[in-house]
């Protein structure tokens, strides 16, 4: 998530004069803990990082402090030595909480923190920052400095976690230090790793879509670069091109030596690059200020001439420089603050500058209502983007009488006005003050650990949106008002639209929609802003078109994803931010049981051109292996149990094309789909493979206007209890089913007259250019028994051949026309 790659330096103040904590700890009664239990003892464990999933499940990065553990390696560079061994915790948001402590062999030096302020040892990390005051009176060791952790860890997709370590051979020269990335997934296996490159002065931020992976960005004196990763299905690590550019006599302009750098993700899935731009102390020039450069997402520059970027700031006295600067994306609009100071005058002040995707500046205001916090020996200041908008301004403070380090917390809303909370501190925190805020603006602060000395816990505080005409309606979006269906609520395969309505008049972008069945995270639709056919907009509201497989199973649920800039904001063109995984759930509903019939569909599918060239160049063996891999492709996809799909492996030729017969035979209980509708799903999937799975792997070779191509149906039917028919037929099962056979084809009407049989829609059209369809019914009741034992089964594959043969009908379902009336008005 955003919020938590954003440099942590801190500011440190001297402001005030050294006196006592006098507060006592206010009672914070709405305020919550998260208290959590070691499962294994030792020393006692310390919260360094947070960071959250985007469904809200949180990523803990423990440390603990084992001075007896000291190493050399570790000695040498005056760091601090922890055990060794890397801790993560996920939260679910279910509360429970999983360990994972992947063995990744790391150098030793990776457990052991590092001073930034040490002038021997300068490091340029901005992002890797956990903390913390600066020492200024005496040598307390309790106190930790400016701090790096040489293992940093991000949330990507679920369940991946990225682990970003050094690597070395030589612990004493840390310009040397390279970095590396593993991929770790949540049972701690290591799916992953890769170099990176050089470790100093580098910075990772990951991109607004987790899916989309991150940039690594890597500058010093001489050229500036950038990596744009991402991560695959399987967890591997796969690198973009790599961008350099010399650095010029412009460049130096806007970045001085070691001055601060951000990342901010776009909305877009780009990246902009925040430097601050060095003052030239000349009244005449402009003085220092802020630059922004714009990377898109996959987009590599050539040179630096194309990418002049945008000023977004500029300081209005001299003699001031930016020693801080603190950035993320909102809702809507991207916030800086800044700390300007003065190092002659001792004057200072915090900005907020809010500024679109493109670098148009659209509010830069001193922040007047500045917490007035008196009485604290150290203090620290440090700010935080709310993503509902506004922002936090907290203070770390340390008290020398008690030893304990104190959290407090500000907030501010769009305008710089204060918002006021429940309480704003004193709040125990440990070493690191380690704090964030999640998606669903909530604020979340480490506390020092509990008195058993295993436990740790995080108090979360909720914070109001900052921006007082929004509302968050359960999305972690407040620009969304409302959704159809709504979040929680039941759908069904006849579940056709989804409505999200906005509060800006909308225009479609570029991004997707995606839904996904929670179970397998596979994908059931997934629909870019640039389909047409499948996207209205209508003012606010953005309407998609859902093909009627996508919720296809009974007890399910469903997350629908809306990607940020699916839509624009009409009026200003700016792009808005979506929805993430894991917030907008549906669930679809049981199978209606009253549908008592089923029924066994026989059909065919066709290669495409191309695919069937590559199938005629197979030998026999071959051609089988293929068309059972197939079938096992539609079992897992639609999806349909595997033993209802069922072929003879003749395939036949026209026109260069190979059409493979491919039967779906009958639920095998009353909770799966019938036949019919499975043969829906399965056209469905191969007309719209664009949209579905079905453009993946091997199901790609079907030829989508061709679909599944219905030869004949078998209806089933059940349920004819008290039918005099129903007793005679019981007497002898043969001869019905011979009846049965004989009439089917011929006298169509025999089915009609019988009440208890459900009908569904059937139309007898003839139609030109398809195979004829025959249909031919059989009685369930009566056939109870031999069903189960699969008999019918055989019936039908025996009498398969001559009913083709005969059959003048051609009887499609509802469902079955409705398919190809589009497929042909598509022509
Ligand atoms: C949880 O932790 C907090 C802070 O460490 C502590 O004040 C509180 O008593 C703990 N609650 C429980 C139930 O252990
Ligand atoms: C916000 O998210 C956190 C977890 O990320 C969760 O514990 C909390 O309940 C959520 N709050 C609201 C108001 O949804
Ligand atoms: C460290 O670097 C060496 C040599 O490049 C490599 O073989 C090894 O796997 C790396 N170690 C880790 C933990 O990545
Ligand atoms: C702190 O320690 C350093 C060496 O570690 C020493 O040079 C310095 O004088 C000490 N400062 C104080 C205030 O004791
Ligand atoms: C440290 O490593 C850098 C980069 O590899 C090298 O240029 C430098 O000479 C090394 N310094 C020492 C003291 O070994
Ligand atoms: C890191 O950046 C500083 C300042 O730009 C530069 O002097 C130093 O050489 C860089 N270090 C490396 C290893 O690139
Ligand atoms: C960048 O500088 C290096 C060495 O100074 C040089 O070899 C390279 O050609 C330059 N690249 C560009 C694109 O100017
Ligand atoms: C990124 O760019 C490469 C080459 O330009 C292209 O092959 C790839 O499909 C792009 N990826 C995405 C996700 O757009
Ligand atoms: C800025 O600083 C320079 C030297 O540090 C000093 O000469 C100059 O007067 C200062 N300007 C102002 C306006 O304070
Ligand atoms: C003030 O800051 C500038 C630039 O960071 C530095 O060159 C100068 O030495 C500093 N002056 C003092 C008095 O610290
Ligand atoms: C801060 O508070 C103290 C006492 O509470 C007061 O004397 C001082 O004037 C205040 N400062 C500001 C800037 O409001
Ligand atoms: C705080 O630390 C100092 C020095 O480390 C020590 O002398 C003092 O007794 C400690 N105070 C408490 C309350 O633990």
């Amino acid at each position: 998530m955003k919020i938590f790659n954003q440099p942590y330096r801190f500011i440190a103040q001297y402001l005030f004069i050294c006196l006592v904590i006098t507060s006592t700890k206010s009672q914070q009664s709405q305020y919550k803990y998260f208290n959590y239990t070691e499962s294994t003892l030792g020393a006692p464990p310390l919260v360094a990082d947070i960071k959250t999933y985007d469904d809200g499940t949180l990523l803990v990065h423990i440390l603990r402090n084992d001075s007896t553990q000291s190493t050399a390696d570790c000695l040498n560079i005056q760091g601090m030595s922890l055990e060794q061994k890397l801790y993560m915790r996920i939260i679910h948001l279910n509360g429970s909480v999983k360990e994972i402590n992947p063995n990744l062999n790391l150098h030793s030096v990776n457990y052991c923190l590092l001073n930034s302020d040490n002038t021997e040892y300068k490091i340029n990390k901005p992002n890797n920052f956990v903390t913390y005051l600066k020492e200024t009176q005496n040598n307390n060791t309790n106190i930790l400095h400016n701090i790096i952790n040489p293992i940093s860890i991000y949330p990507l997709q679920k369940p991946f976690i990225l682990v970003t370590y050094v690597n070395t051979t030589n612990s004493s020269n840390i310009t040397a230090y390279e970095e590396w990335a593993a991929v770790v997934d949540w049972n701690g296996n290591i799916l992953s790793t890769m170099h990176l490159g050089a470790w100093m002065n580098s910075t990772i931020k990951l991109n607004i879509n987790k899916k989309l992976g991150f940039l690594r960005f890597d500058s010093n004196q001489s050229y500036w670069s950038w990596t744009q990763y991402s991560i695959d299905d399987s967890g591997n690590l796969v690198s973009g091109d790599k961008t350099q550019i010399n650095t010029t006599d412009s460049m130096t302009l806007y970045r001085y030596s070691n001055s601060p750098i951000t990342i901010i993700s776009t909305v877009d899935n780009g990246y902009i690059i925040v430097t601050v731009e060095s003052d030239n102390s000349d009244s005449l020039l402009p003085r220092g200020g802020l630059h922004a450069f714009f990377i898109s997402y996959n987009n590599t520059w050539t040179s630096y001439i194309n990418y002049i970027g945008a000023d977004i700031y500029q300081i209005s006295q001299p003699n001031m420089t930016i020693s801080s600067i603190y950035c993320d994306t909102t809702d809507i609009y991207i916030m800086c603050i800044v700390f300007v100071n003065s190092n002659i005058t001792m004057d200072y002040s915090y900005v907020s500058i809010i500024f679109d995707s493109s670098g148009v500046v659209l509010s830069s205001k001193v922040i007047s209502d500045l917490p007035n916090v008196t009485g604290l020996s150290q203090q620290s200041w440090s700010a935080k983007i709310l993503p509902f908008g506004g922002f936090i301004l907290g203070l770390t403070a340390y008290n020398y009488i008690d030893n304990n380090t104190y959290h407090y917390i500000y907030a501010y809303d769009v305008n710089n006005s204060q918002i006021l909370l429940n309480s704003s501190g004193p709040f125990r925190t440990n070493y690191f003050g380690a704090n964030s805020v999640t998606n669903n603006n909530t604020f979340l602060l480490a506390s020092p650990y509990a008195t058993d000395n295993i436990s740790w816990s995080l108090l979360t505080i909720p914070v109001p949106t900052g921006n007082i005409n929004n509302k968050d309606f359960g999305y972690d979006n407040t620009l969304i008002k409302q959704t159809i269906p709504s979040n929680n609520s039941i759908v069904n395969s006849s579940t056709t639209t989804l409505n999200i309505t906005f509060i800006y008049k909308i225009a479609l972008s570029t991004g997707y929609i995606t839904f996904y069945k929670a179970s397998d995270n596979s994908i059931r639709q997934r629909i870019s802003a640039t389909m047409q056919e499948f996207c209205k907009i209508d003012g606010y509201t953005v309407s998609i078109k859902i093909i009627n497989n996508t919720f296809n199973e009974h007890g399910e649920q469903y997350f629908v994803t809306m990607d940020s800039n699916f839509v624009r904001r009409v009026q200003t063109n700016e792009p808005l931010k979506g929805i993430h995984d894991g917030i907008w759930i549906l669930k679809s509903d049981n199978f209606d049981n009253r549908i008592i019939y089923s029924d066994a569909i026989m059909g065919s599918v066709r290669l495409t051109t191309d695919a069937s060239k590559s199938f005629f160049k197979c030998n026999h063996l071959a051609y089988i292996e293929y068309i059972d891999i197939l079938l096992k492709k539609f079992a897992d996809k639609v999806p349909i149990h595997r033993s209802r799909l069922s072929t003879n492996y003749r395939f036949q030729k026209a026109n260069g094309q190979i059409a493979i017969p491919i039967r779906i035979n009958m639920a095998r209980n009353k909770t799966e789909r019938s036949s019919s509708k499975v043969f829906s799903d399965l056209n469905n999937m191969i007309a719209y493979k664009n949209i579905t799975t079905f453009s993946s792997g091997m199901t790609n070779d079907l030829d989508q206007d061709y679909g599944y191509e219905l030869i004949a149906i078998y209806t089933i039917y059940r349920g004819i209890k008290d039918s005099f028919i129903n007793e005679i037929y019981k007497k002898n099962l043969i001869l019905i089913a011979i009846l049965t056979i004989i009439l089917a084809p011929i006298d169509y009407e025999f089915l009609t007259i019988l009440k208890y049989a459900p009908i569904f829609p059937i139309f007898t059209k003839r139609r030109d250019g398809y195979e004829q369809i025959n249909r031919f019914n059989m009685y369930e009741d009566i056939f109870e028994a031999p069903t189960r034992f699969g008999a019918i089964v055989d019936i039908f594959m025996n009498i398969l051949q001559i009913f083709i043969q005969v059959s003048k009908y051609i009887i499609v379902m509802s469902q079955v026309m409705f398919i190809k009336n589009i497929k042909v008005s598509r022509h």
